[in-house]
């Protein structure tokens, strides 16, 4: 009956705008009629009494603000013990001066909204202030979502230490770890993990306050959040359960949150904390350098570090290839130390690719309807949760090199500390930037847009700021994505100025023109609208909520987008079908396999393979080749441009390491079949048959951080497999032998049922009549050929049908991710896609074949490059 009490309360998300009842949704006191249920009499006679009650609540509450005195509200002080250190730097946040309106505006009203400048002490002290007013002192907790991990991990030790509490009291949770026990009191955690437990508990019956915060980043999961919390909310005031629900953002755009009569009927009040920001004295260039911004960049800090007074300087670029770059020709210009991090040698330990000599009798086929992992019930405790991450603009696949140039010589009399920043960097290294430069010298961060808001660098008075930023764009019809750099937006630039007046006036130097600036958009859009949006439409439908297209996002998805998601969902068999006249499906209810799906943290297509995986004993396999697509960028970038002789041999050899372990990895016979995917697992059981060392990594170009995670996220993947299906039991040996022949082919088959719709066939003889097509593939949905990737374990093998992780854009269309397949597979495990018919009634010679044939349902593309498919006998 839990269930259904899960699915109770989440039927009141399904709010269906039109025919809703008036529901005051921030507002606790006023009455709301149930939906239809069953026993319809007695929830009537429930309610009248809920009414009274609340009627007579309101009374009281009204009383109690005329008497000044708040309902509900915890009444004791928590004592905190700081020391006067801390004492005294908190007295210089501006947040502090605000601790009695924030609180008093928090006991007032179910929710509230904080805008402040970044550094103003939002994320540090609004915890601290809920603390000690007692919001964490019946057996509930305070909990707060970054968007960022590192964020979230770096505020709980702050915040540890300011209050002087031990890590079990004031503790985090990521994705892949935290330190949360039973006497924590205060949790920070990702978006992505609070999202995890409102599926376990909607009414997150263990906090009494959560804080949102970064809110400005929109990023979809807070997003998302907003939009169920906003239900969540009155639902728990209403049941007597009284919570708090505070939204911190770092610019005064709040109106989609406010002023929102989806989300919320009575805006939640705005409390503007003023921020003691000094001065910034912005300097535009005269001229925009189109691309060398880098460069200019170089020249501008230099130019700071010679002439101006002392005082940090941080640096704004897009990627982590640039801010290397960068930080290269600093170091050279003003040499400090030699920057080796690299660990001295120690002997490599190869894996061995175990022969297989055995024949193939029969191929083994997977069974479409043989599911590892449907479930068994709800509620396990252990089941790790966590999806979404950071990514500052991810991997740097098609940054233009910067012009080498004569390096500005310098007077090297004070040294310049200079620091990389960005979310890919390895952890401790993340930690350097926030502890004080070596005495005597001037610390230089250069650093991607994760130090634009979530994190303060102490000491920065010196902004430098390149105007633009990488972001992922995706196409929302073919699913093609790439990375590029465009302008930030002119709240963006704001908020990189206003880094340089922390601590006293400062200076932002923009490369760019004060024209250039003003075509800036003002504000960045929402994630939510750029990006695919089936794994929170599983998420949510996995809530109940139906549906999607009525639930309160602050920013809707455009309705093409849940169209895509909806159907994607309905080909993996995730949501059952619901055949609609007039409007696209977009209310398809969750099937049994759809709830297993979404109990993996992963997307859909790979949570589909998870599902299968049981199969000839391929789920470690299949687990591993999952956590590596989704970790992803396993390898590390050696491509990029070499600023000496010496540095440049050395990355060409490493160039030709990875390349012989890729090839090694990606084994012989059967094995090359499974493609890049094979190379992935290969480097996984490579990586873990050495022990997973920084050493075995950076001698054969894995990322180490990259197959930590793969590590941990692996463990991760099999608990939730035994936790939904404890009757497979799978175990994984980190070692793991590689797979048999046999299971090489179940697994292509595996990845043929979840990336289904990437199968991409090669451009026949017939149809080349365009040099364009030369080498390339046609995938259903795109008019331009895509390609195999030189880099992948498939560029000189071209099979005739392949599928693809995704397509990525830099010089060309590119698949990642590549896997060979059989033709014949296609109308088995994917026949959604799949037309049938008889030569009788193929509507063109072209489709005629003596038993029948196959088309992909969407017809032009058929036509146009021919993915006639071998007939088969179909019942
Ligand atoms: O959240 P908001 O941006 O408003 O400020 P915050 O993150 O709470 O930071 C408040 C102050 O604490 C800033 O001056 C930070 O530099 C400082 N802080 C610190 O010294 N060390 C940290 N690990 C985190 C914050
Ligand atoms: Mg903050």
């Amino acid at each position: 009956d839990e269930e259904e009490q899960k699915a109770e309360e989440s039927s009141d998300l399904d709010t269906s705008s039109d025919e809703e009842e008036d529901e005051n949704v921030m507002n606790t006191t006023e009455a709301r009629v149930p939906k239809e249920t069953d026993a319809k009499e007695e929830v009537t006679k429930e309610q009248k009494a809920t009414e009274q009650k609340e009627q007579k609540e309101k009374k009281i509450s009204e009383q109690e603000k005329v008497q000044n005195k708040a309902p509900s509200q915890p009444a004791v002080f928590i004592p905190v013990d700081r020391s006067p250190e801390i004492q005294e730097a908190r007295l210089k946040l501006p947040v502090l001066a605000e601790e009695q309106v924030i609180m008093e505006a928090v006991r007032e009203n179910p929710g509230v909204v904080i805008c402040g400048e970044t550094g103003s002490g939002k994320t540090t002290q609004v915890p601290q202030f809920l603390y000690e007013a007692g919001y964490a002192s019946d057996g509930q907790i305070i909990g707060i979502t970054e968007p960022r991990r590192v964020a979230a991990v770096s505020m709980s030790h702050r915040v540890a230490k300011e209050m002087n509490l031990p890590p079990q009291v004031v503790s985090y949770q990521i994705r892949y770890e935290g330190n949360v026990t039973s006497d924590t009191k205060i949790k920070f955690m990702t978006d992505g993990v609070l999202l995890k437990e409102i599926q376990k508990d909607f009414l997150l019956k263990r906090y009494r306050v959560i804080i949102i915060d970064e809110a400005h980043e929109r990023s979809v999961y807070t997003d998302i959040l907003i939009g169920l919390l906003s239900r969540i909310v009155p639902l728990r005031n209403k049941k007597g359960m009284p919570m708090k629900l505070l939204i911190m953002s770092a610019t005064l755009r709040v109106e989609d949150f406010t002023d929102n009569q989806r989300l919320f009927r009575t805006p939640p009040p705005v409390i503007k904390v003023d921020s003691r920001q000094f001065p910034v004295t912005i300097h535009f260039n005269k001229r925009t350098p189109m691309e060398d911004y880098t460069g200019e960049a170089f020249h501008k800090t230099c130019k700071i570090h010679r002439m101006l007074p002392p005082g940090g300087i941080l640096v704004f670029l897009t990627g982590q290839a640039e801010v290397h770059n960068l930080c290269r020709r600093l170091r050279n210009a003003f040499p400090f130390r030699k920057n080796n991090d690299a660990d001295s040698s120690e002997a490599m330990r190869k894996f061995k690719k175990a022969k297989q000599k055995k024949k193939t009798v029969s191929l083994p086929r997977i069974d479409l309807d043989n599911y590892s992992a449907l479930p068994v019930d709800e509620g396990d405790e252990d089941r790790e949760a966590g999806i979404g991450d950071e990514e500052d603009g991810g991997s740097d696949l098609d940054i233009g090199d910067d012009v080498a140039d004569s390096e500005e010589k310098a007077d090297p009399s004070i040294p310049l500390y200079v620091l990389p920043l960005y979310s890919l960097l390895a952890p401790e290294q993340q930690a350097k930037v926030f502890r004080p430069p070596p005495p005597g010298t001037r610390l230089c961060v250069v650093a991607t847009n994760v130090a634009e808001t979530s994190l303060t660098i102490p000491g920065i008075k010196y902004v430098v700021d390149c105007g633009r930023v990488k972001k992922r764009f995706y196409d929302r019809v073919t699913g093609v994505s790439s990375f590029k750099v465009t302008w930030t937006s002119q709240a963006s630039a704001n908020q990189r100025a206003g880094r340089a007046g922390r601590t006293e006036p400062g200076h932002c130097y923009r490369l760019y023109s004060s024209a250039v600036f003003g075509d800036f958009s003002l504000f960045s859009e929402a994630e939510i609208t750029r990006r695919p949006v089936e794994d929170l439409v599983l998420q949510m439908k996995d809530l109940n909520i139906d549906k999607v297209v009525n639930f309160p996002f602050p920013t809707p998805p455009s309705t093409e987008a849940l169209v895509a998601a909806e159907q994607l969902l309905v080909s993996l068999g995730a949501l059952e079908e619901v055949k609609q006249i007039q409007q696209a499906s977009l209310s398809c209810p969750i099937t049994p396999l759809g709830r297993a799906m979404a109990s993996f943290p992963v997307t859909p297509r790979y949570a589909k393979m998870l599902a299968l995986g049981q199969q000839q004993d391929c789920l470690p396999y299949v687990i591993a080749v999952v956590a590596a697509m989704t970790v992803r960028e396993i390898f590390e970038d050696l491509d990029r441009p070499a600023r000496s002789e010496e540095e440049s041999s050395k990355l060409t050899q490493r160039r030709a390491r990875m390349t012989q372990m890729r090839r090694l990895w990606a084994g012989q016979g059967a094995a090359l079949q499974l493609g890049d995917l094979m190379v992935m697992l290969g480097a996984v059981g490579a990586c873990e048959f050495a022990g997973c060392t920084p050493k075995f990594c950076e001698d054969n170009g894995l990322r180490y951080k990259a197959m930590v995670e793969i590590r941990k996220l692996r463990g991760q993947l099999t608990n939730a497999v035994n936790a939904v299906c404890p009757a497979v039991g799978v175990f994984v040996d980190p070692k793991m032998t590689p797979p048999t022949e046999h299971q090489v082919v179940c697994l292509r088959q595996i990845v043929l049922a979840g990336l289904g719709d990437h199968l991409a066939r090669r451009v026949q003889a017939e149809d080349l009549l365009d040099p364009k097509w030369k080498n390339g593939y046609k995938t259903p949905l795109m008019d331009d050929p895509v390609f195999i990737h030189p880099n992948s374990a498939l560029f000189k093998r071209l099979p005739e049908f392949v599928v693809y992780q995704e397509v990525m854009e830099t010089t060309k269309m590119y698949m990642r991710g590549v896997s060979a397949v059989e033709a014949e597979w296609v109308p088995q495990l994917l026949p959604q896609y799949c037309h049938f018919s008889s030569p009788e009634e193929s509507p063109s010679p072209w489709f005629c074949s003596s038993t029948g044939t196959i088309r992909c349902h969407r017809k032009s593309t058929f036509f146009r490059v021919g993915w006639q498919l071998p007939a088969v006998e179909m019942e």
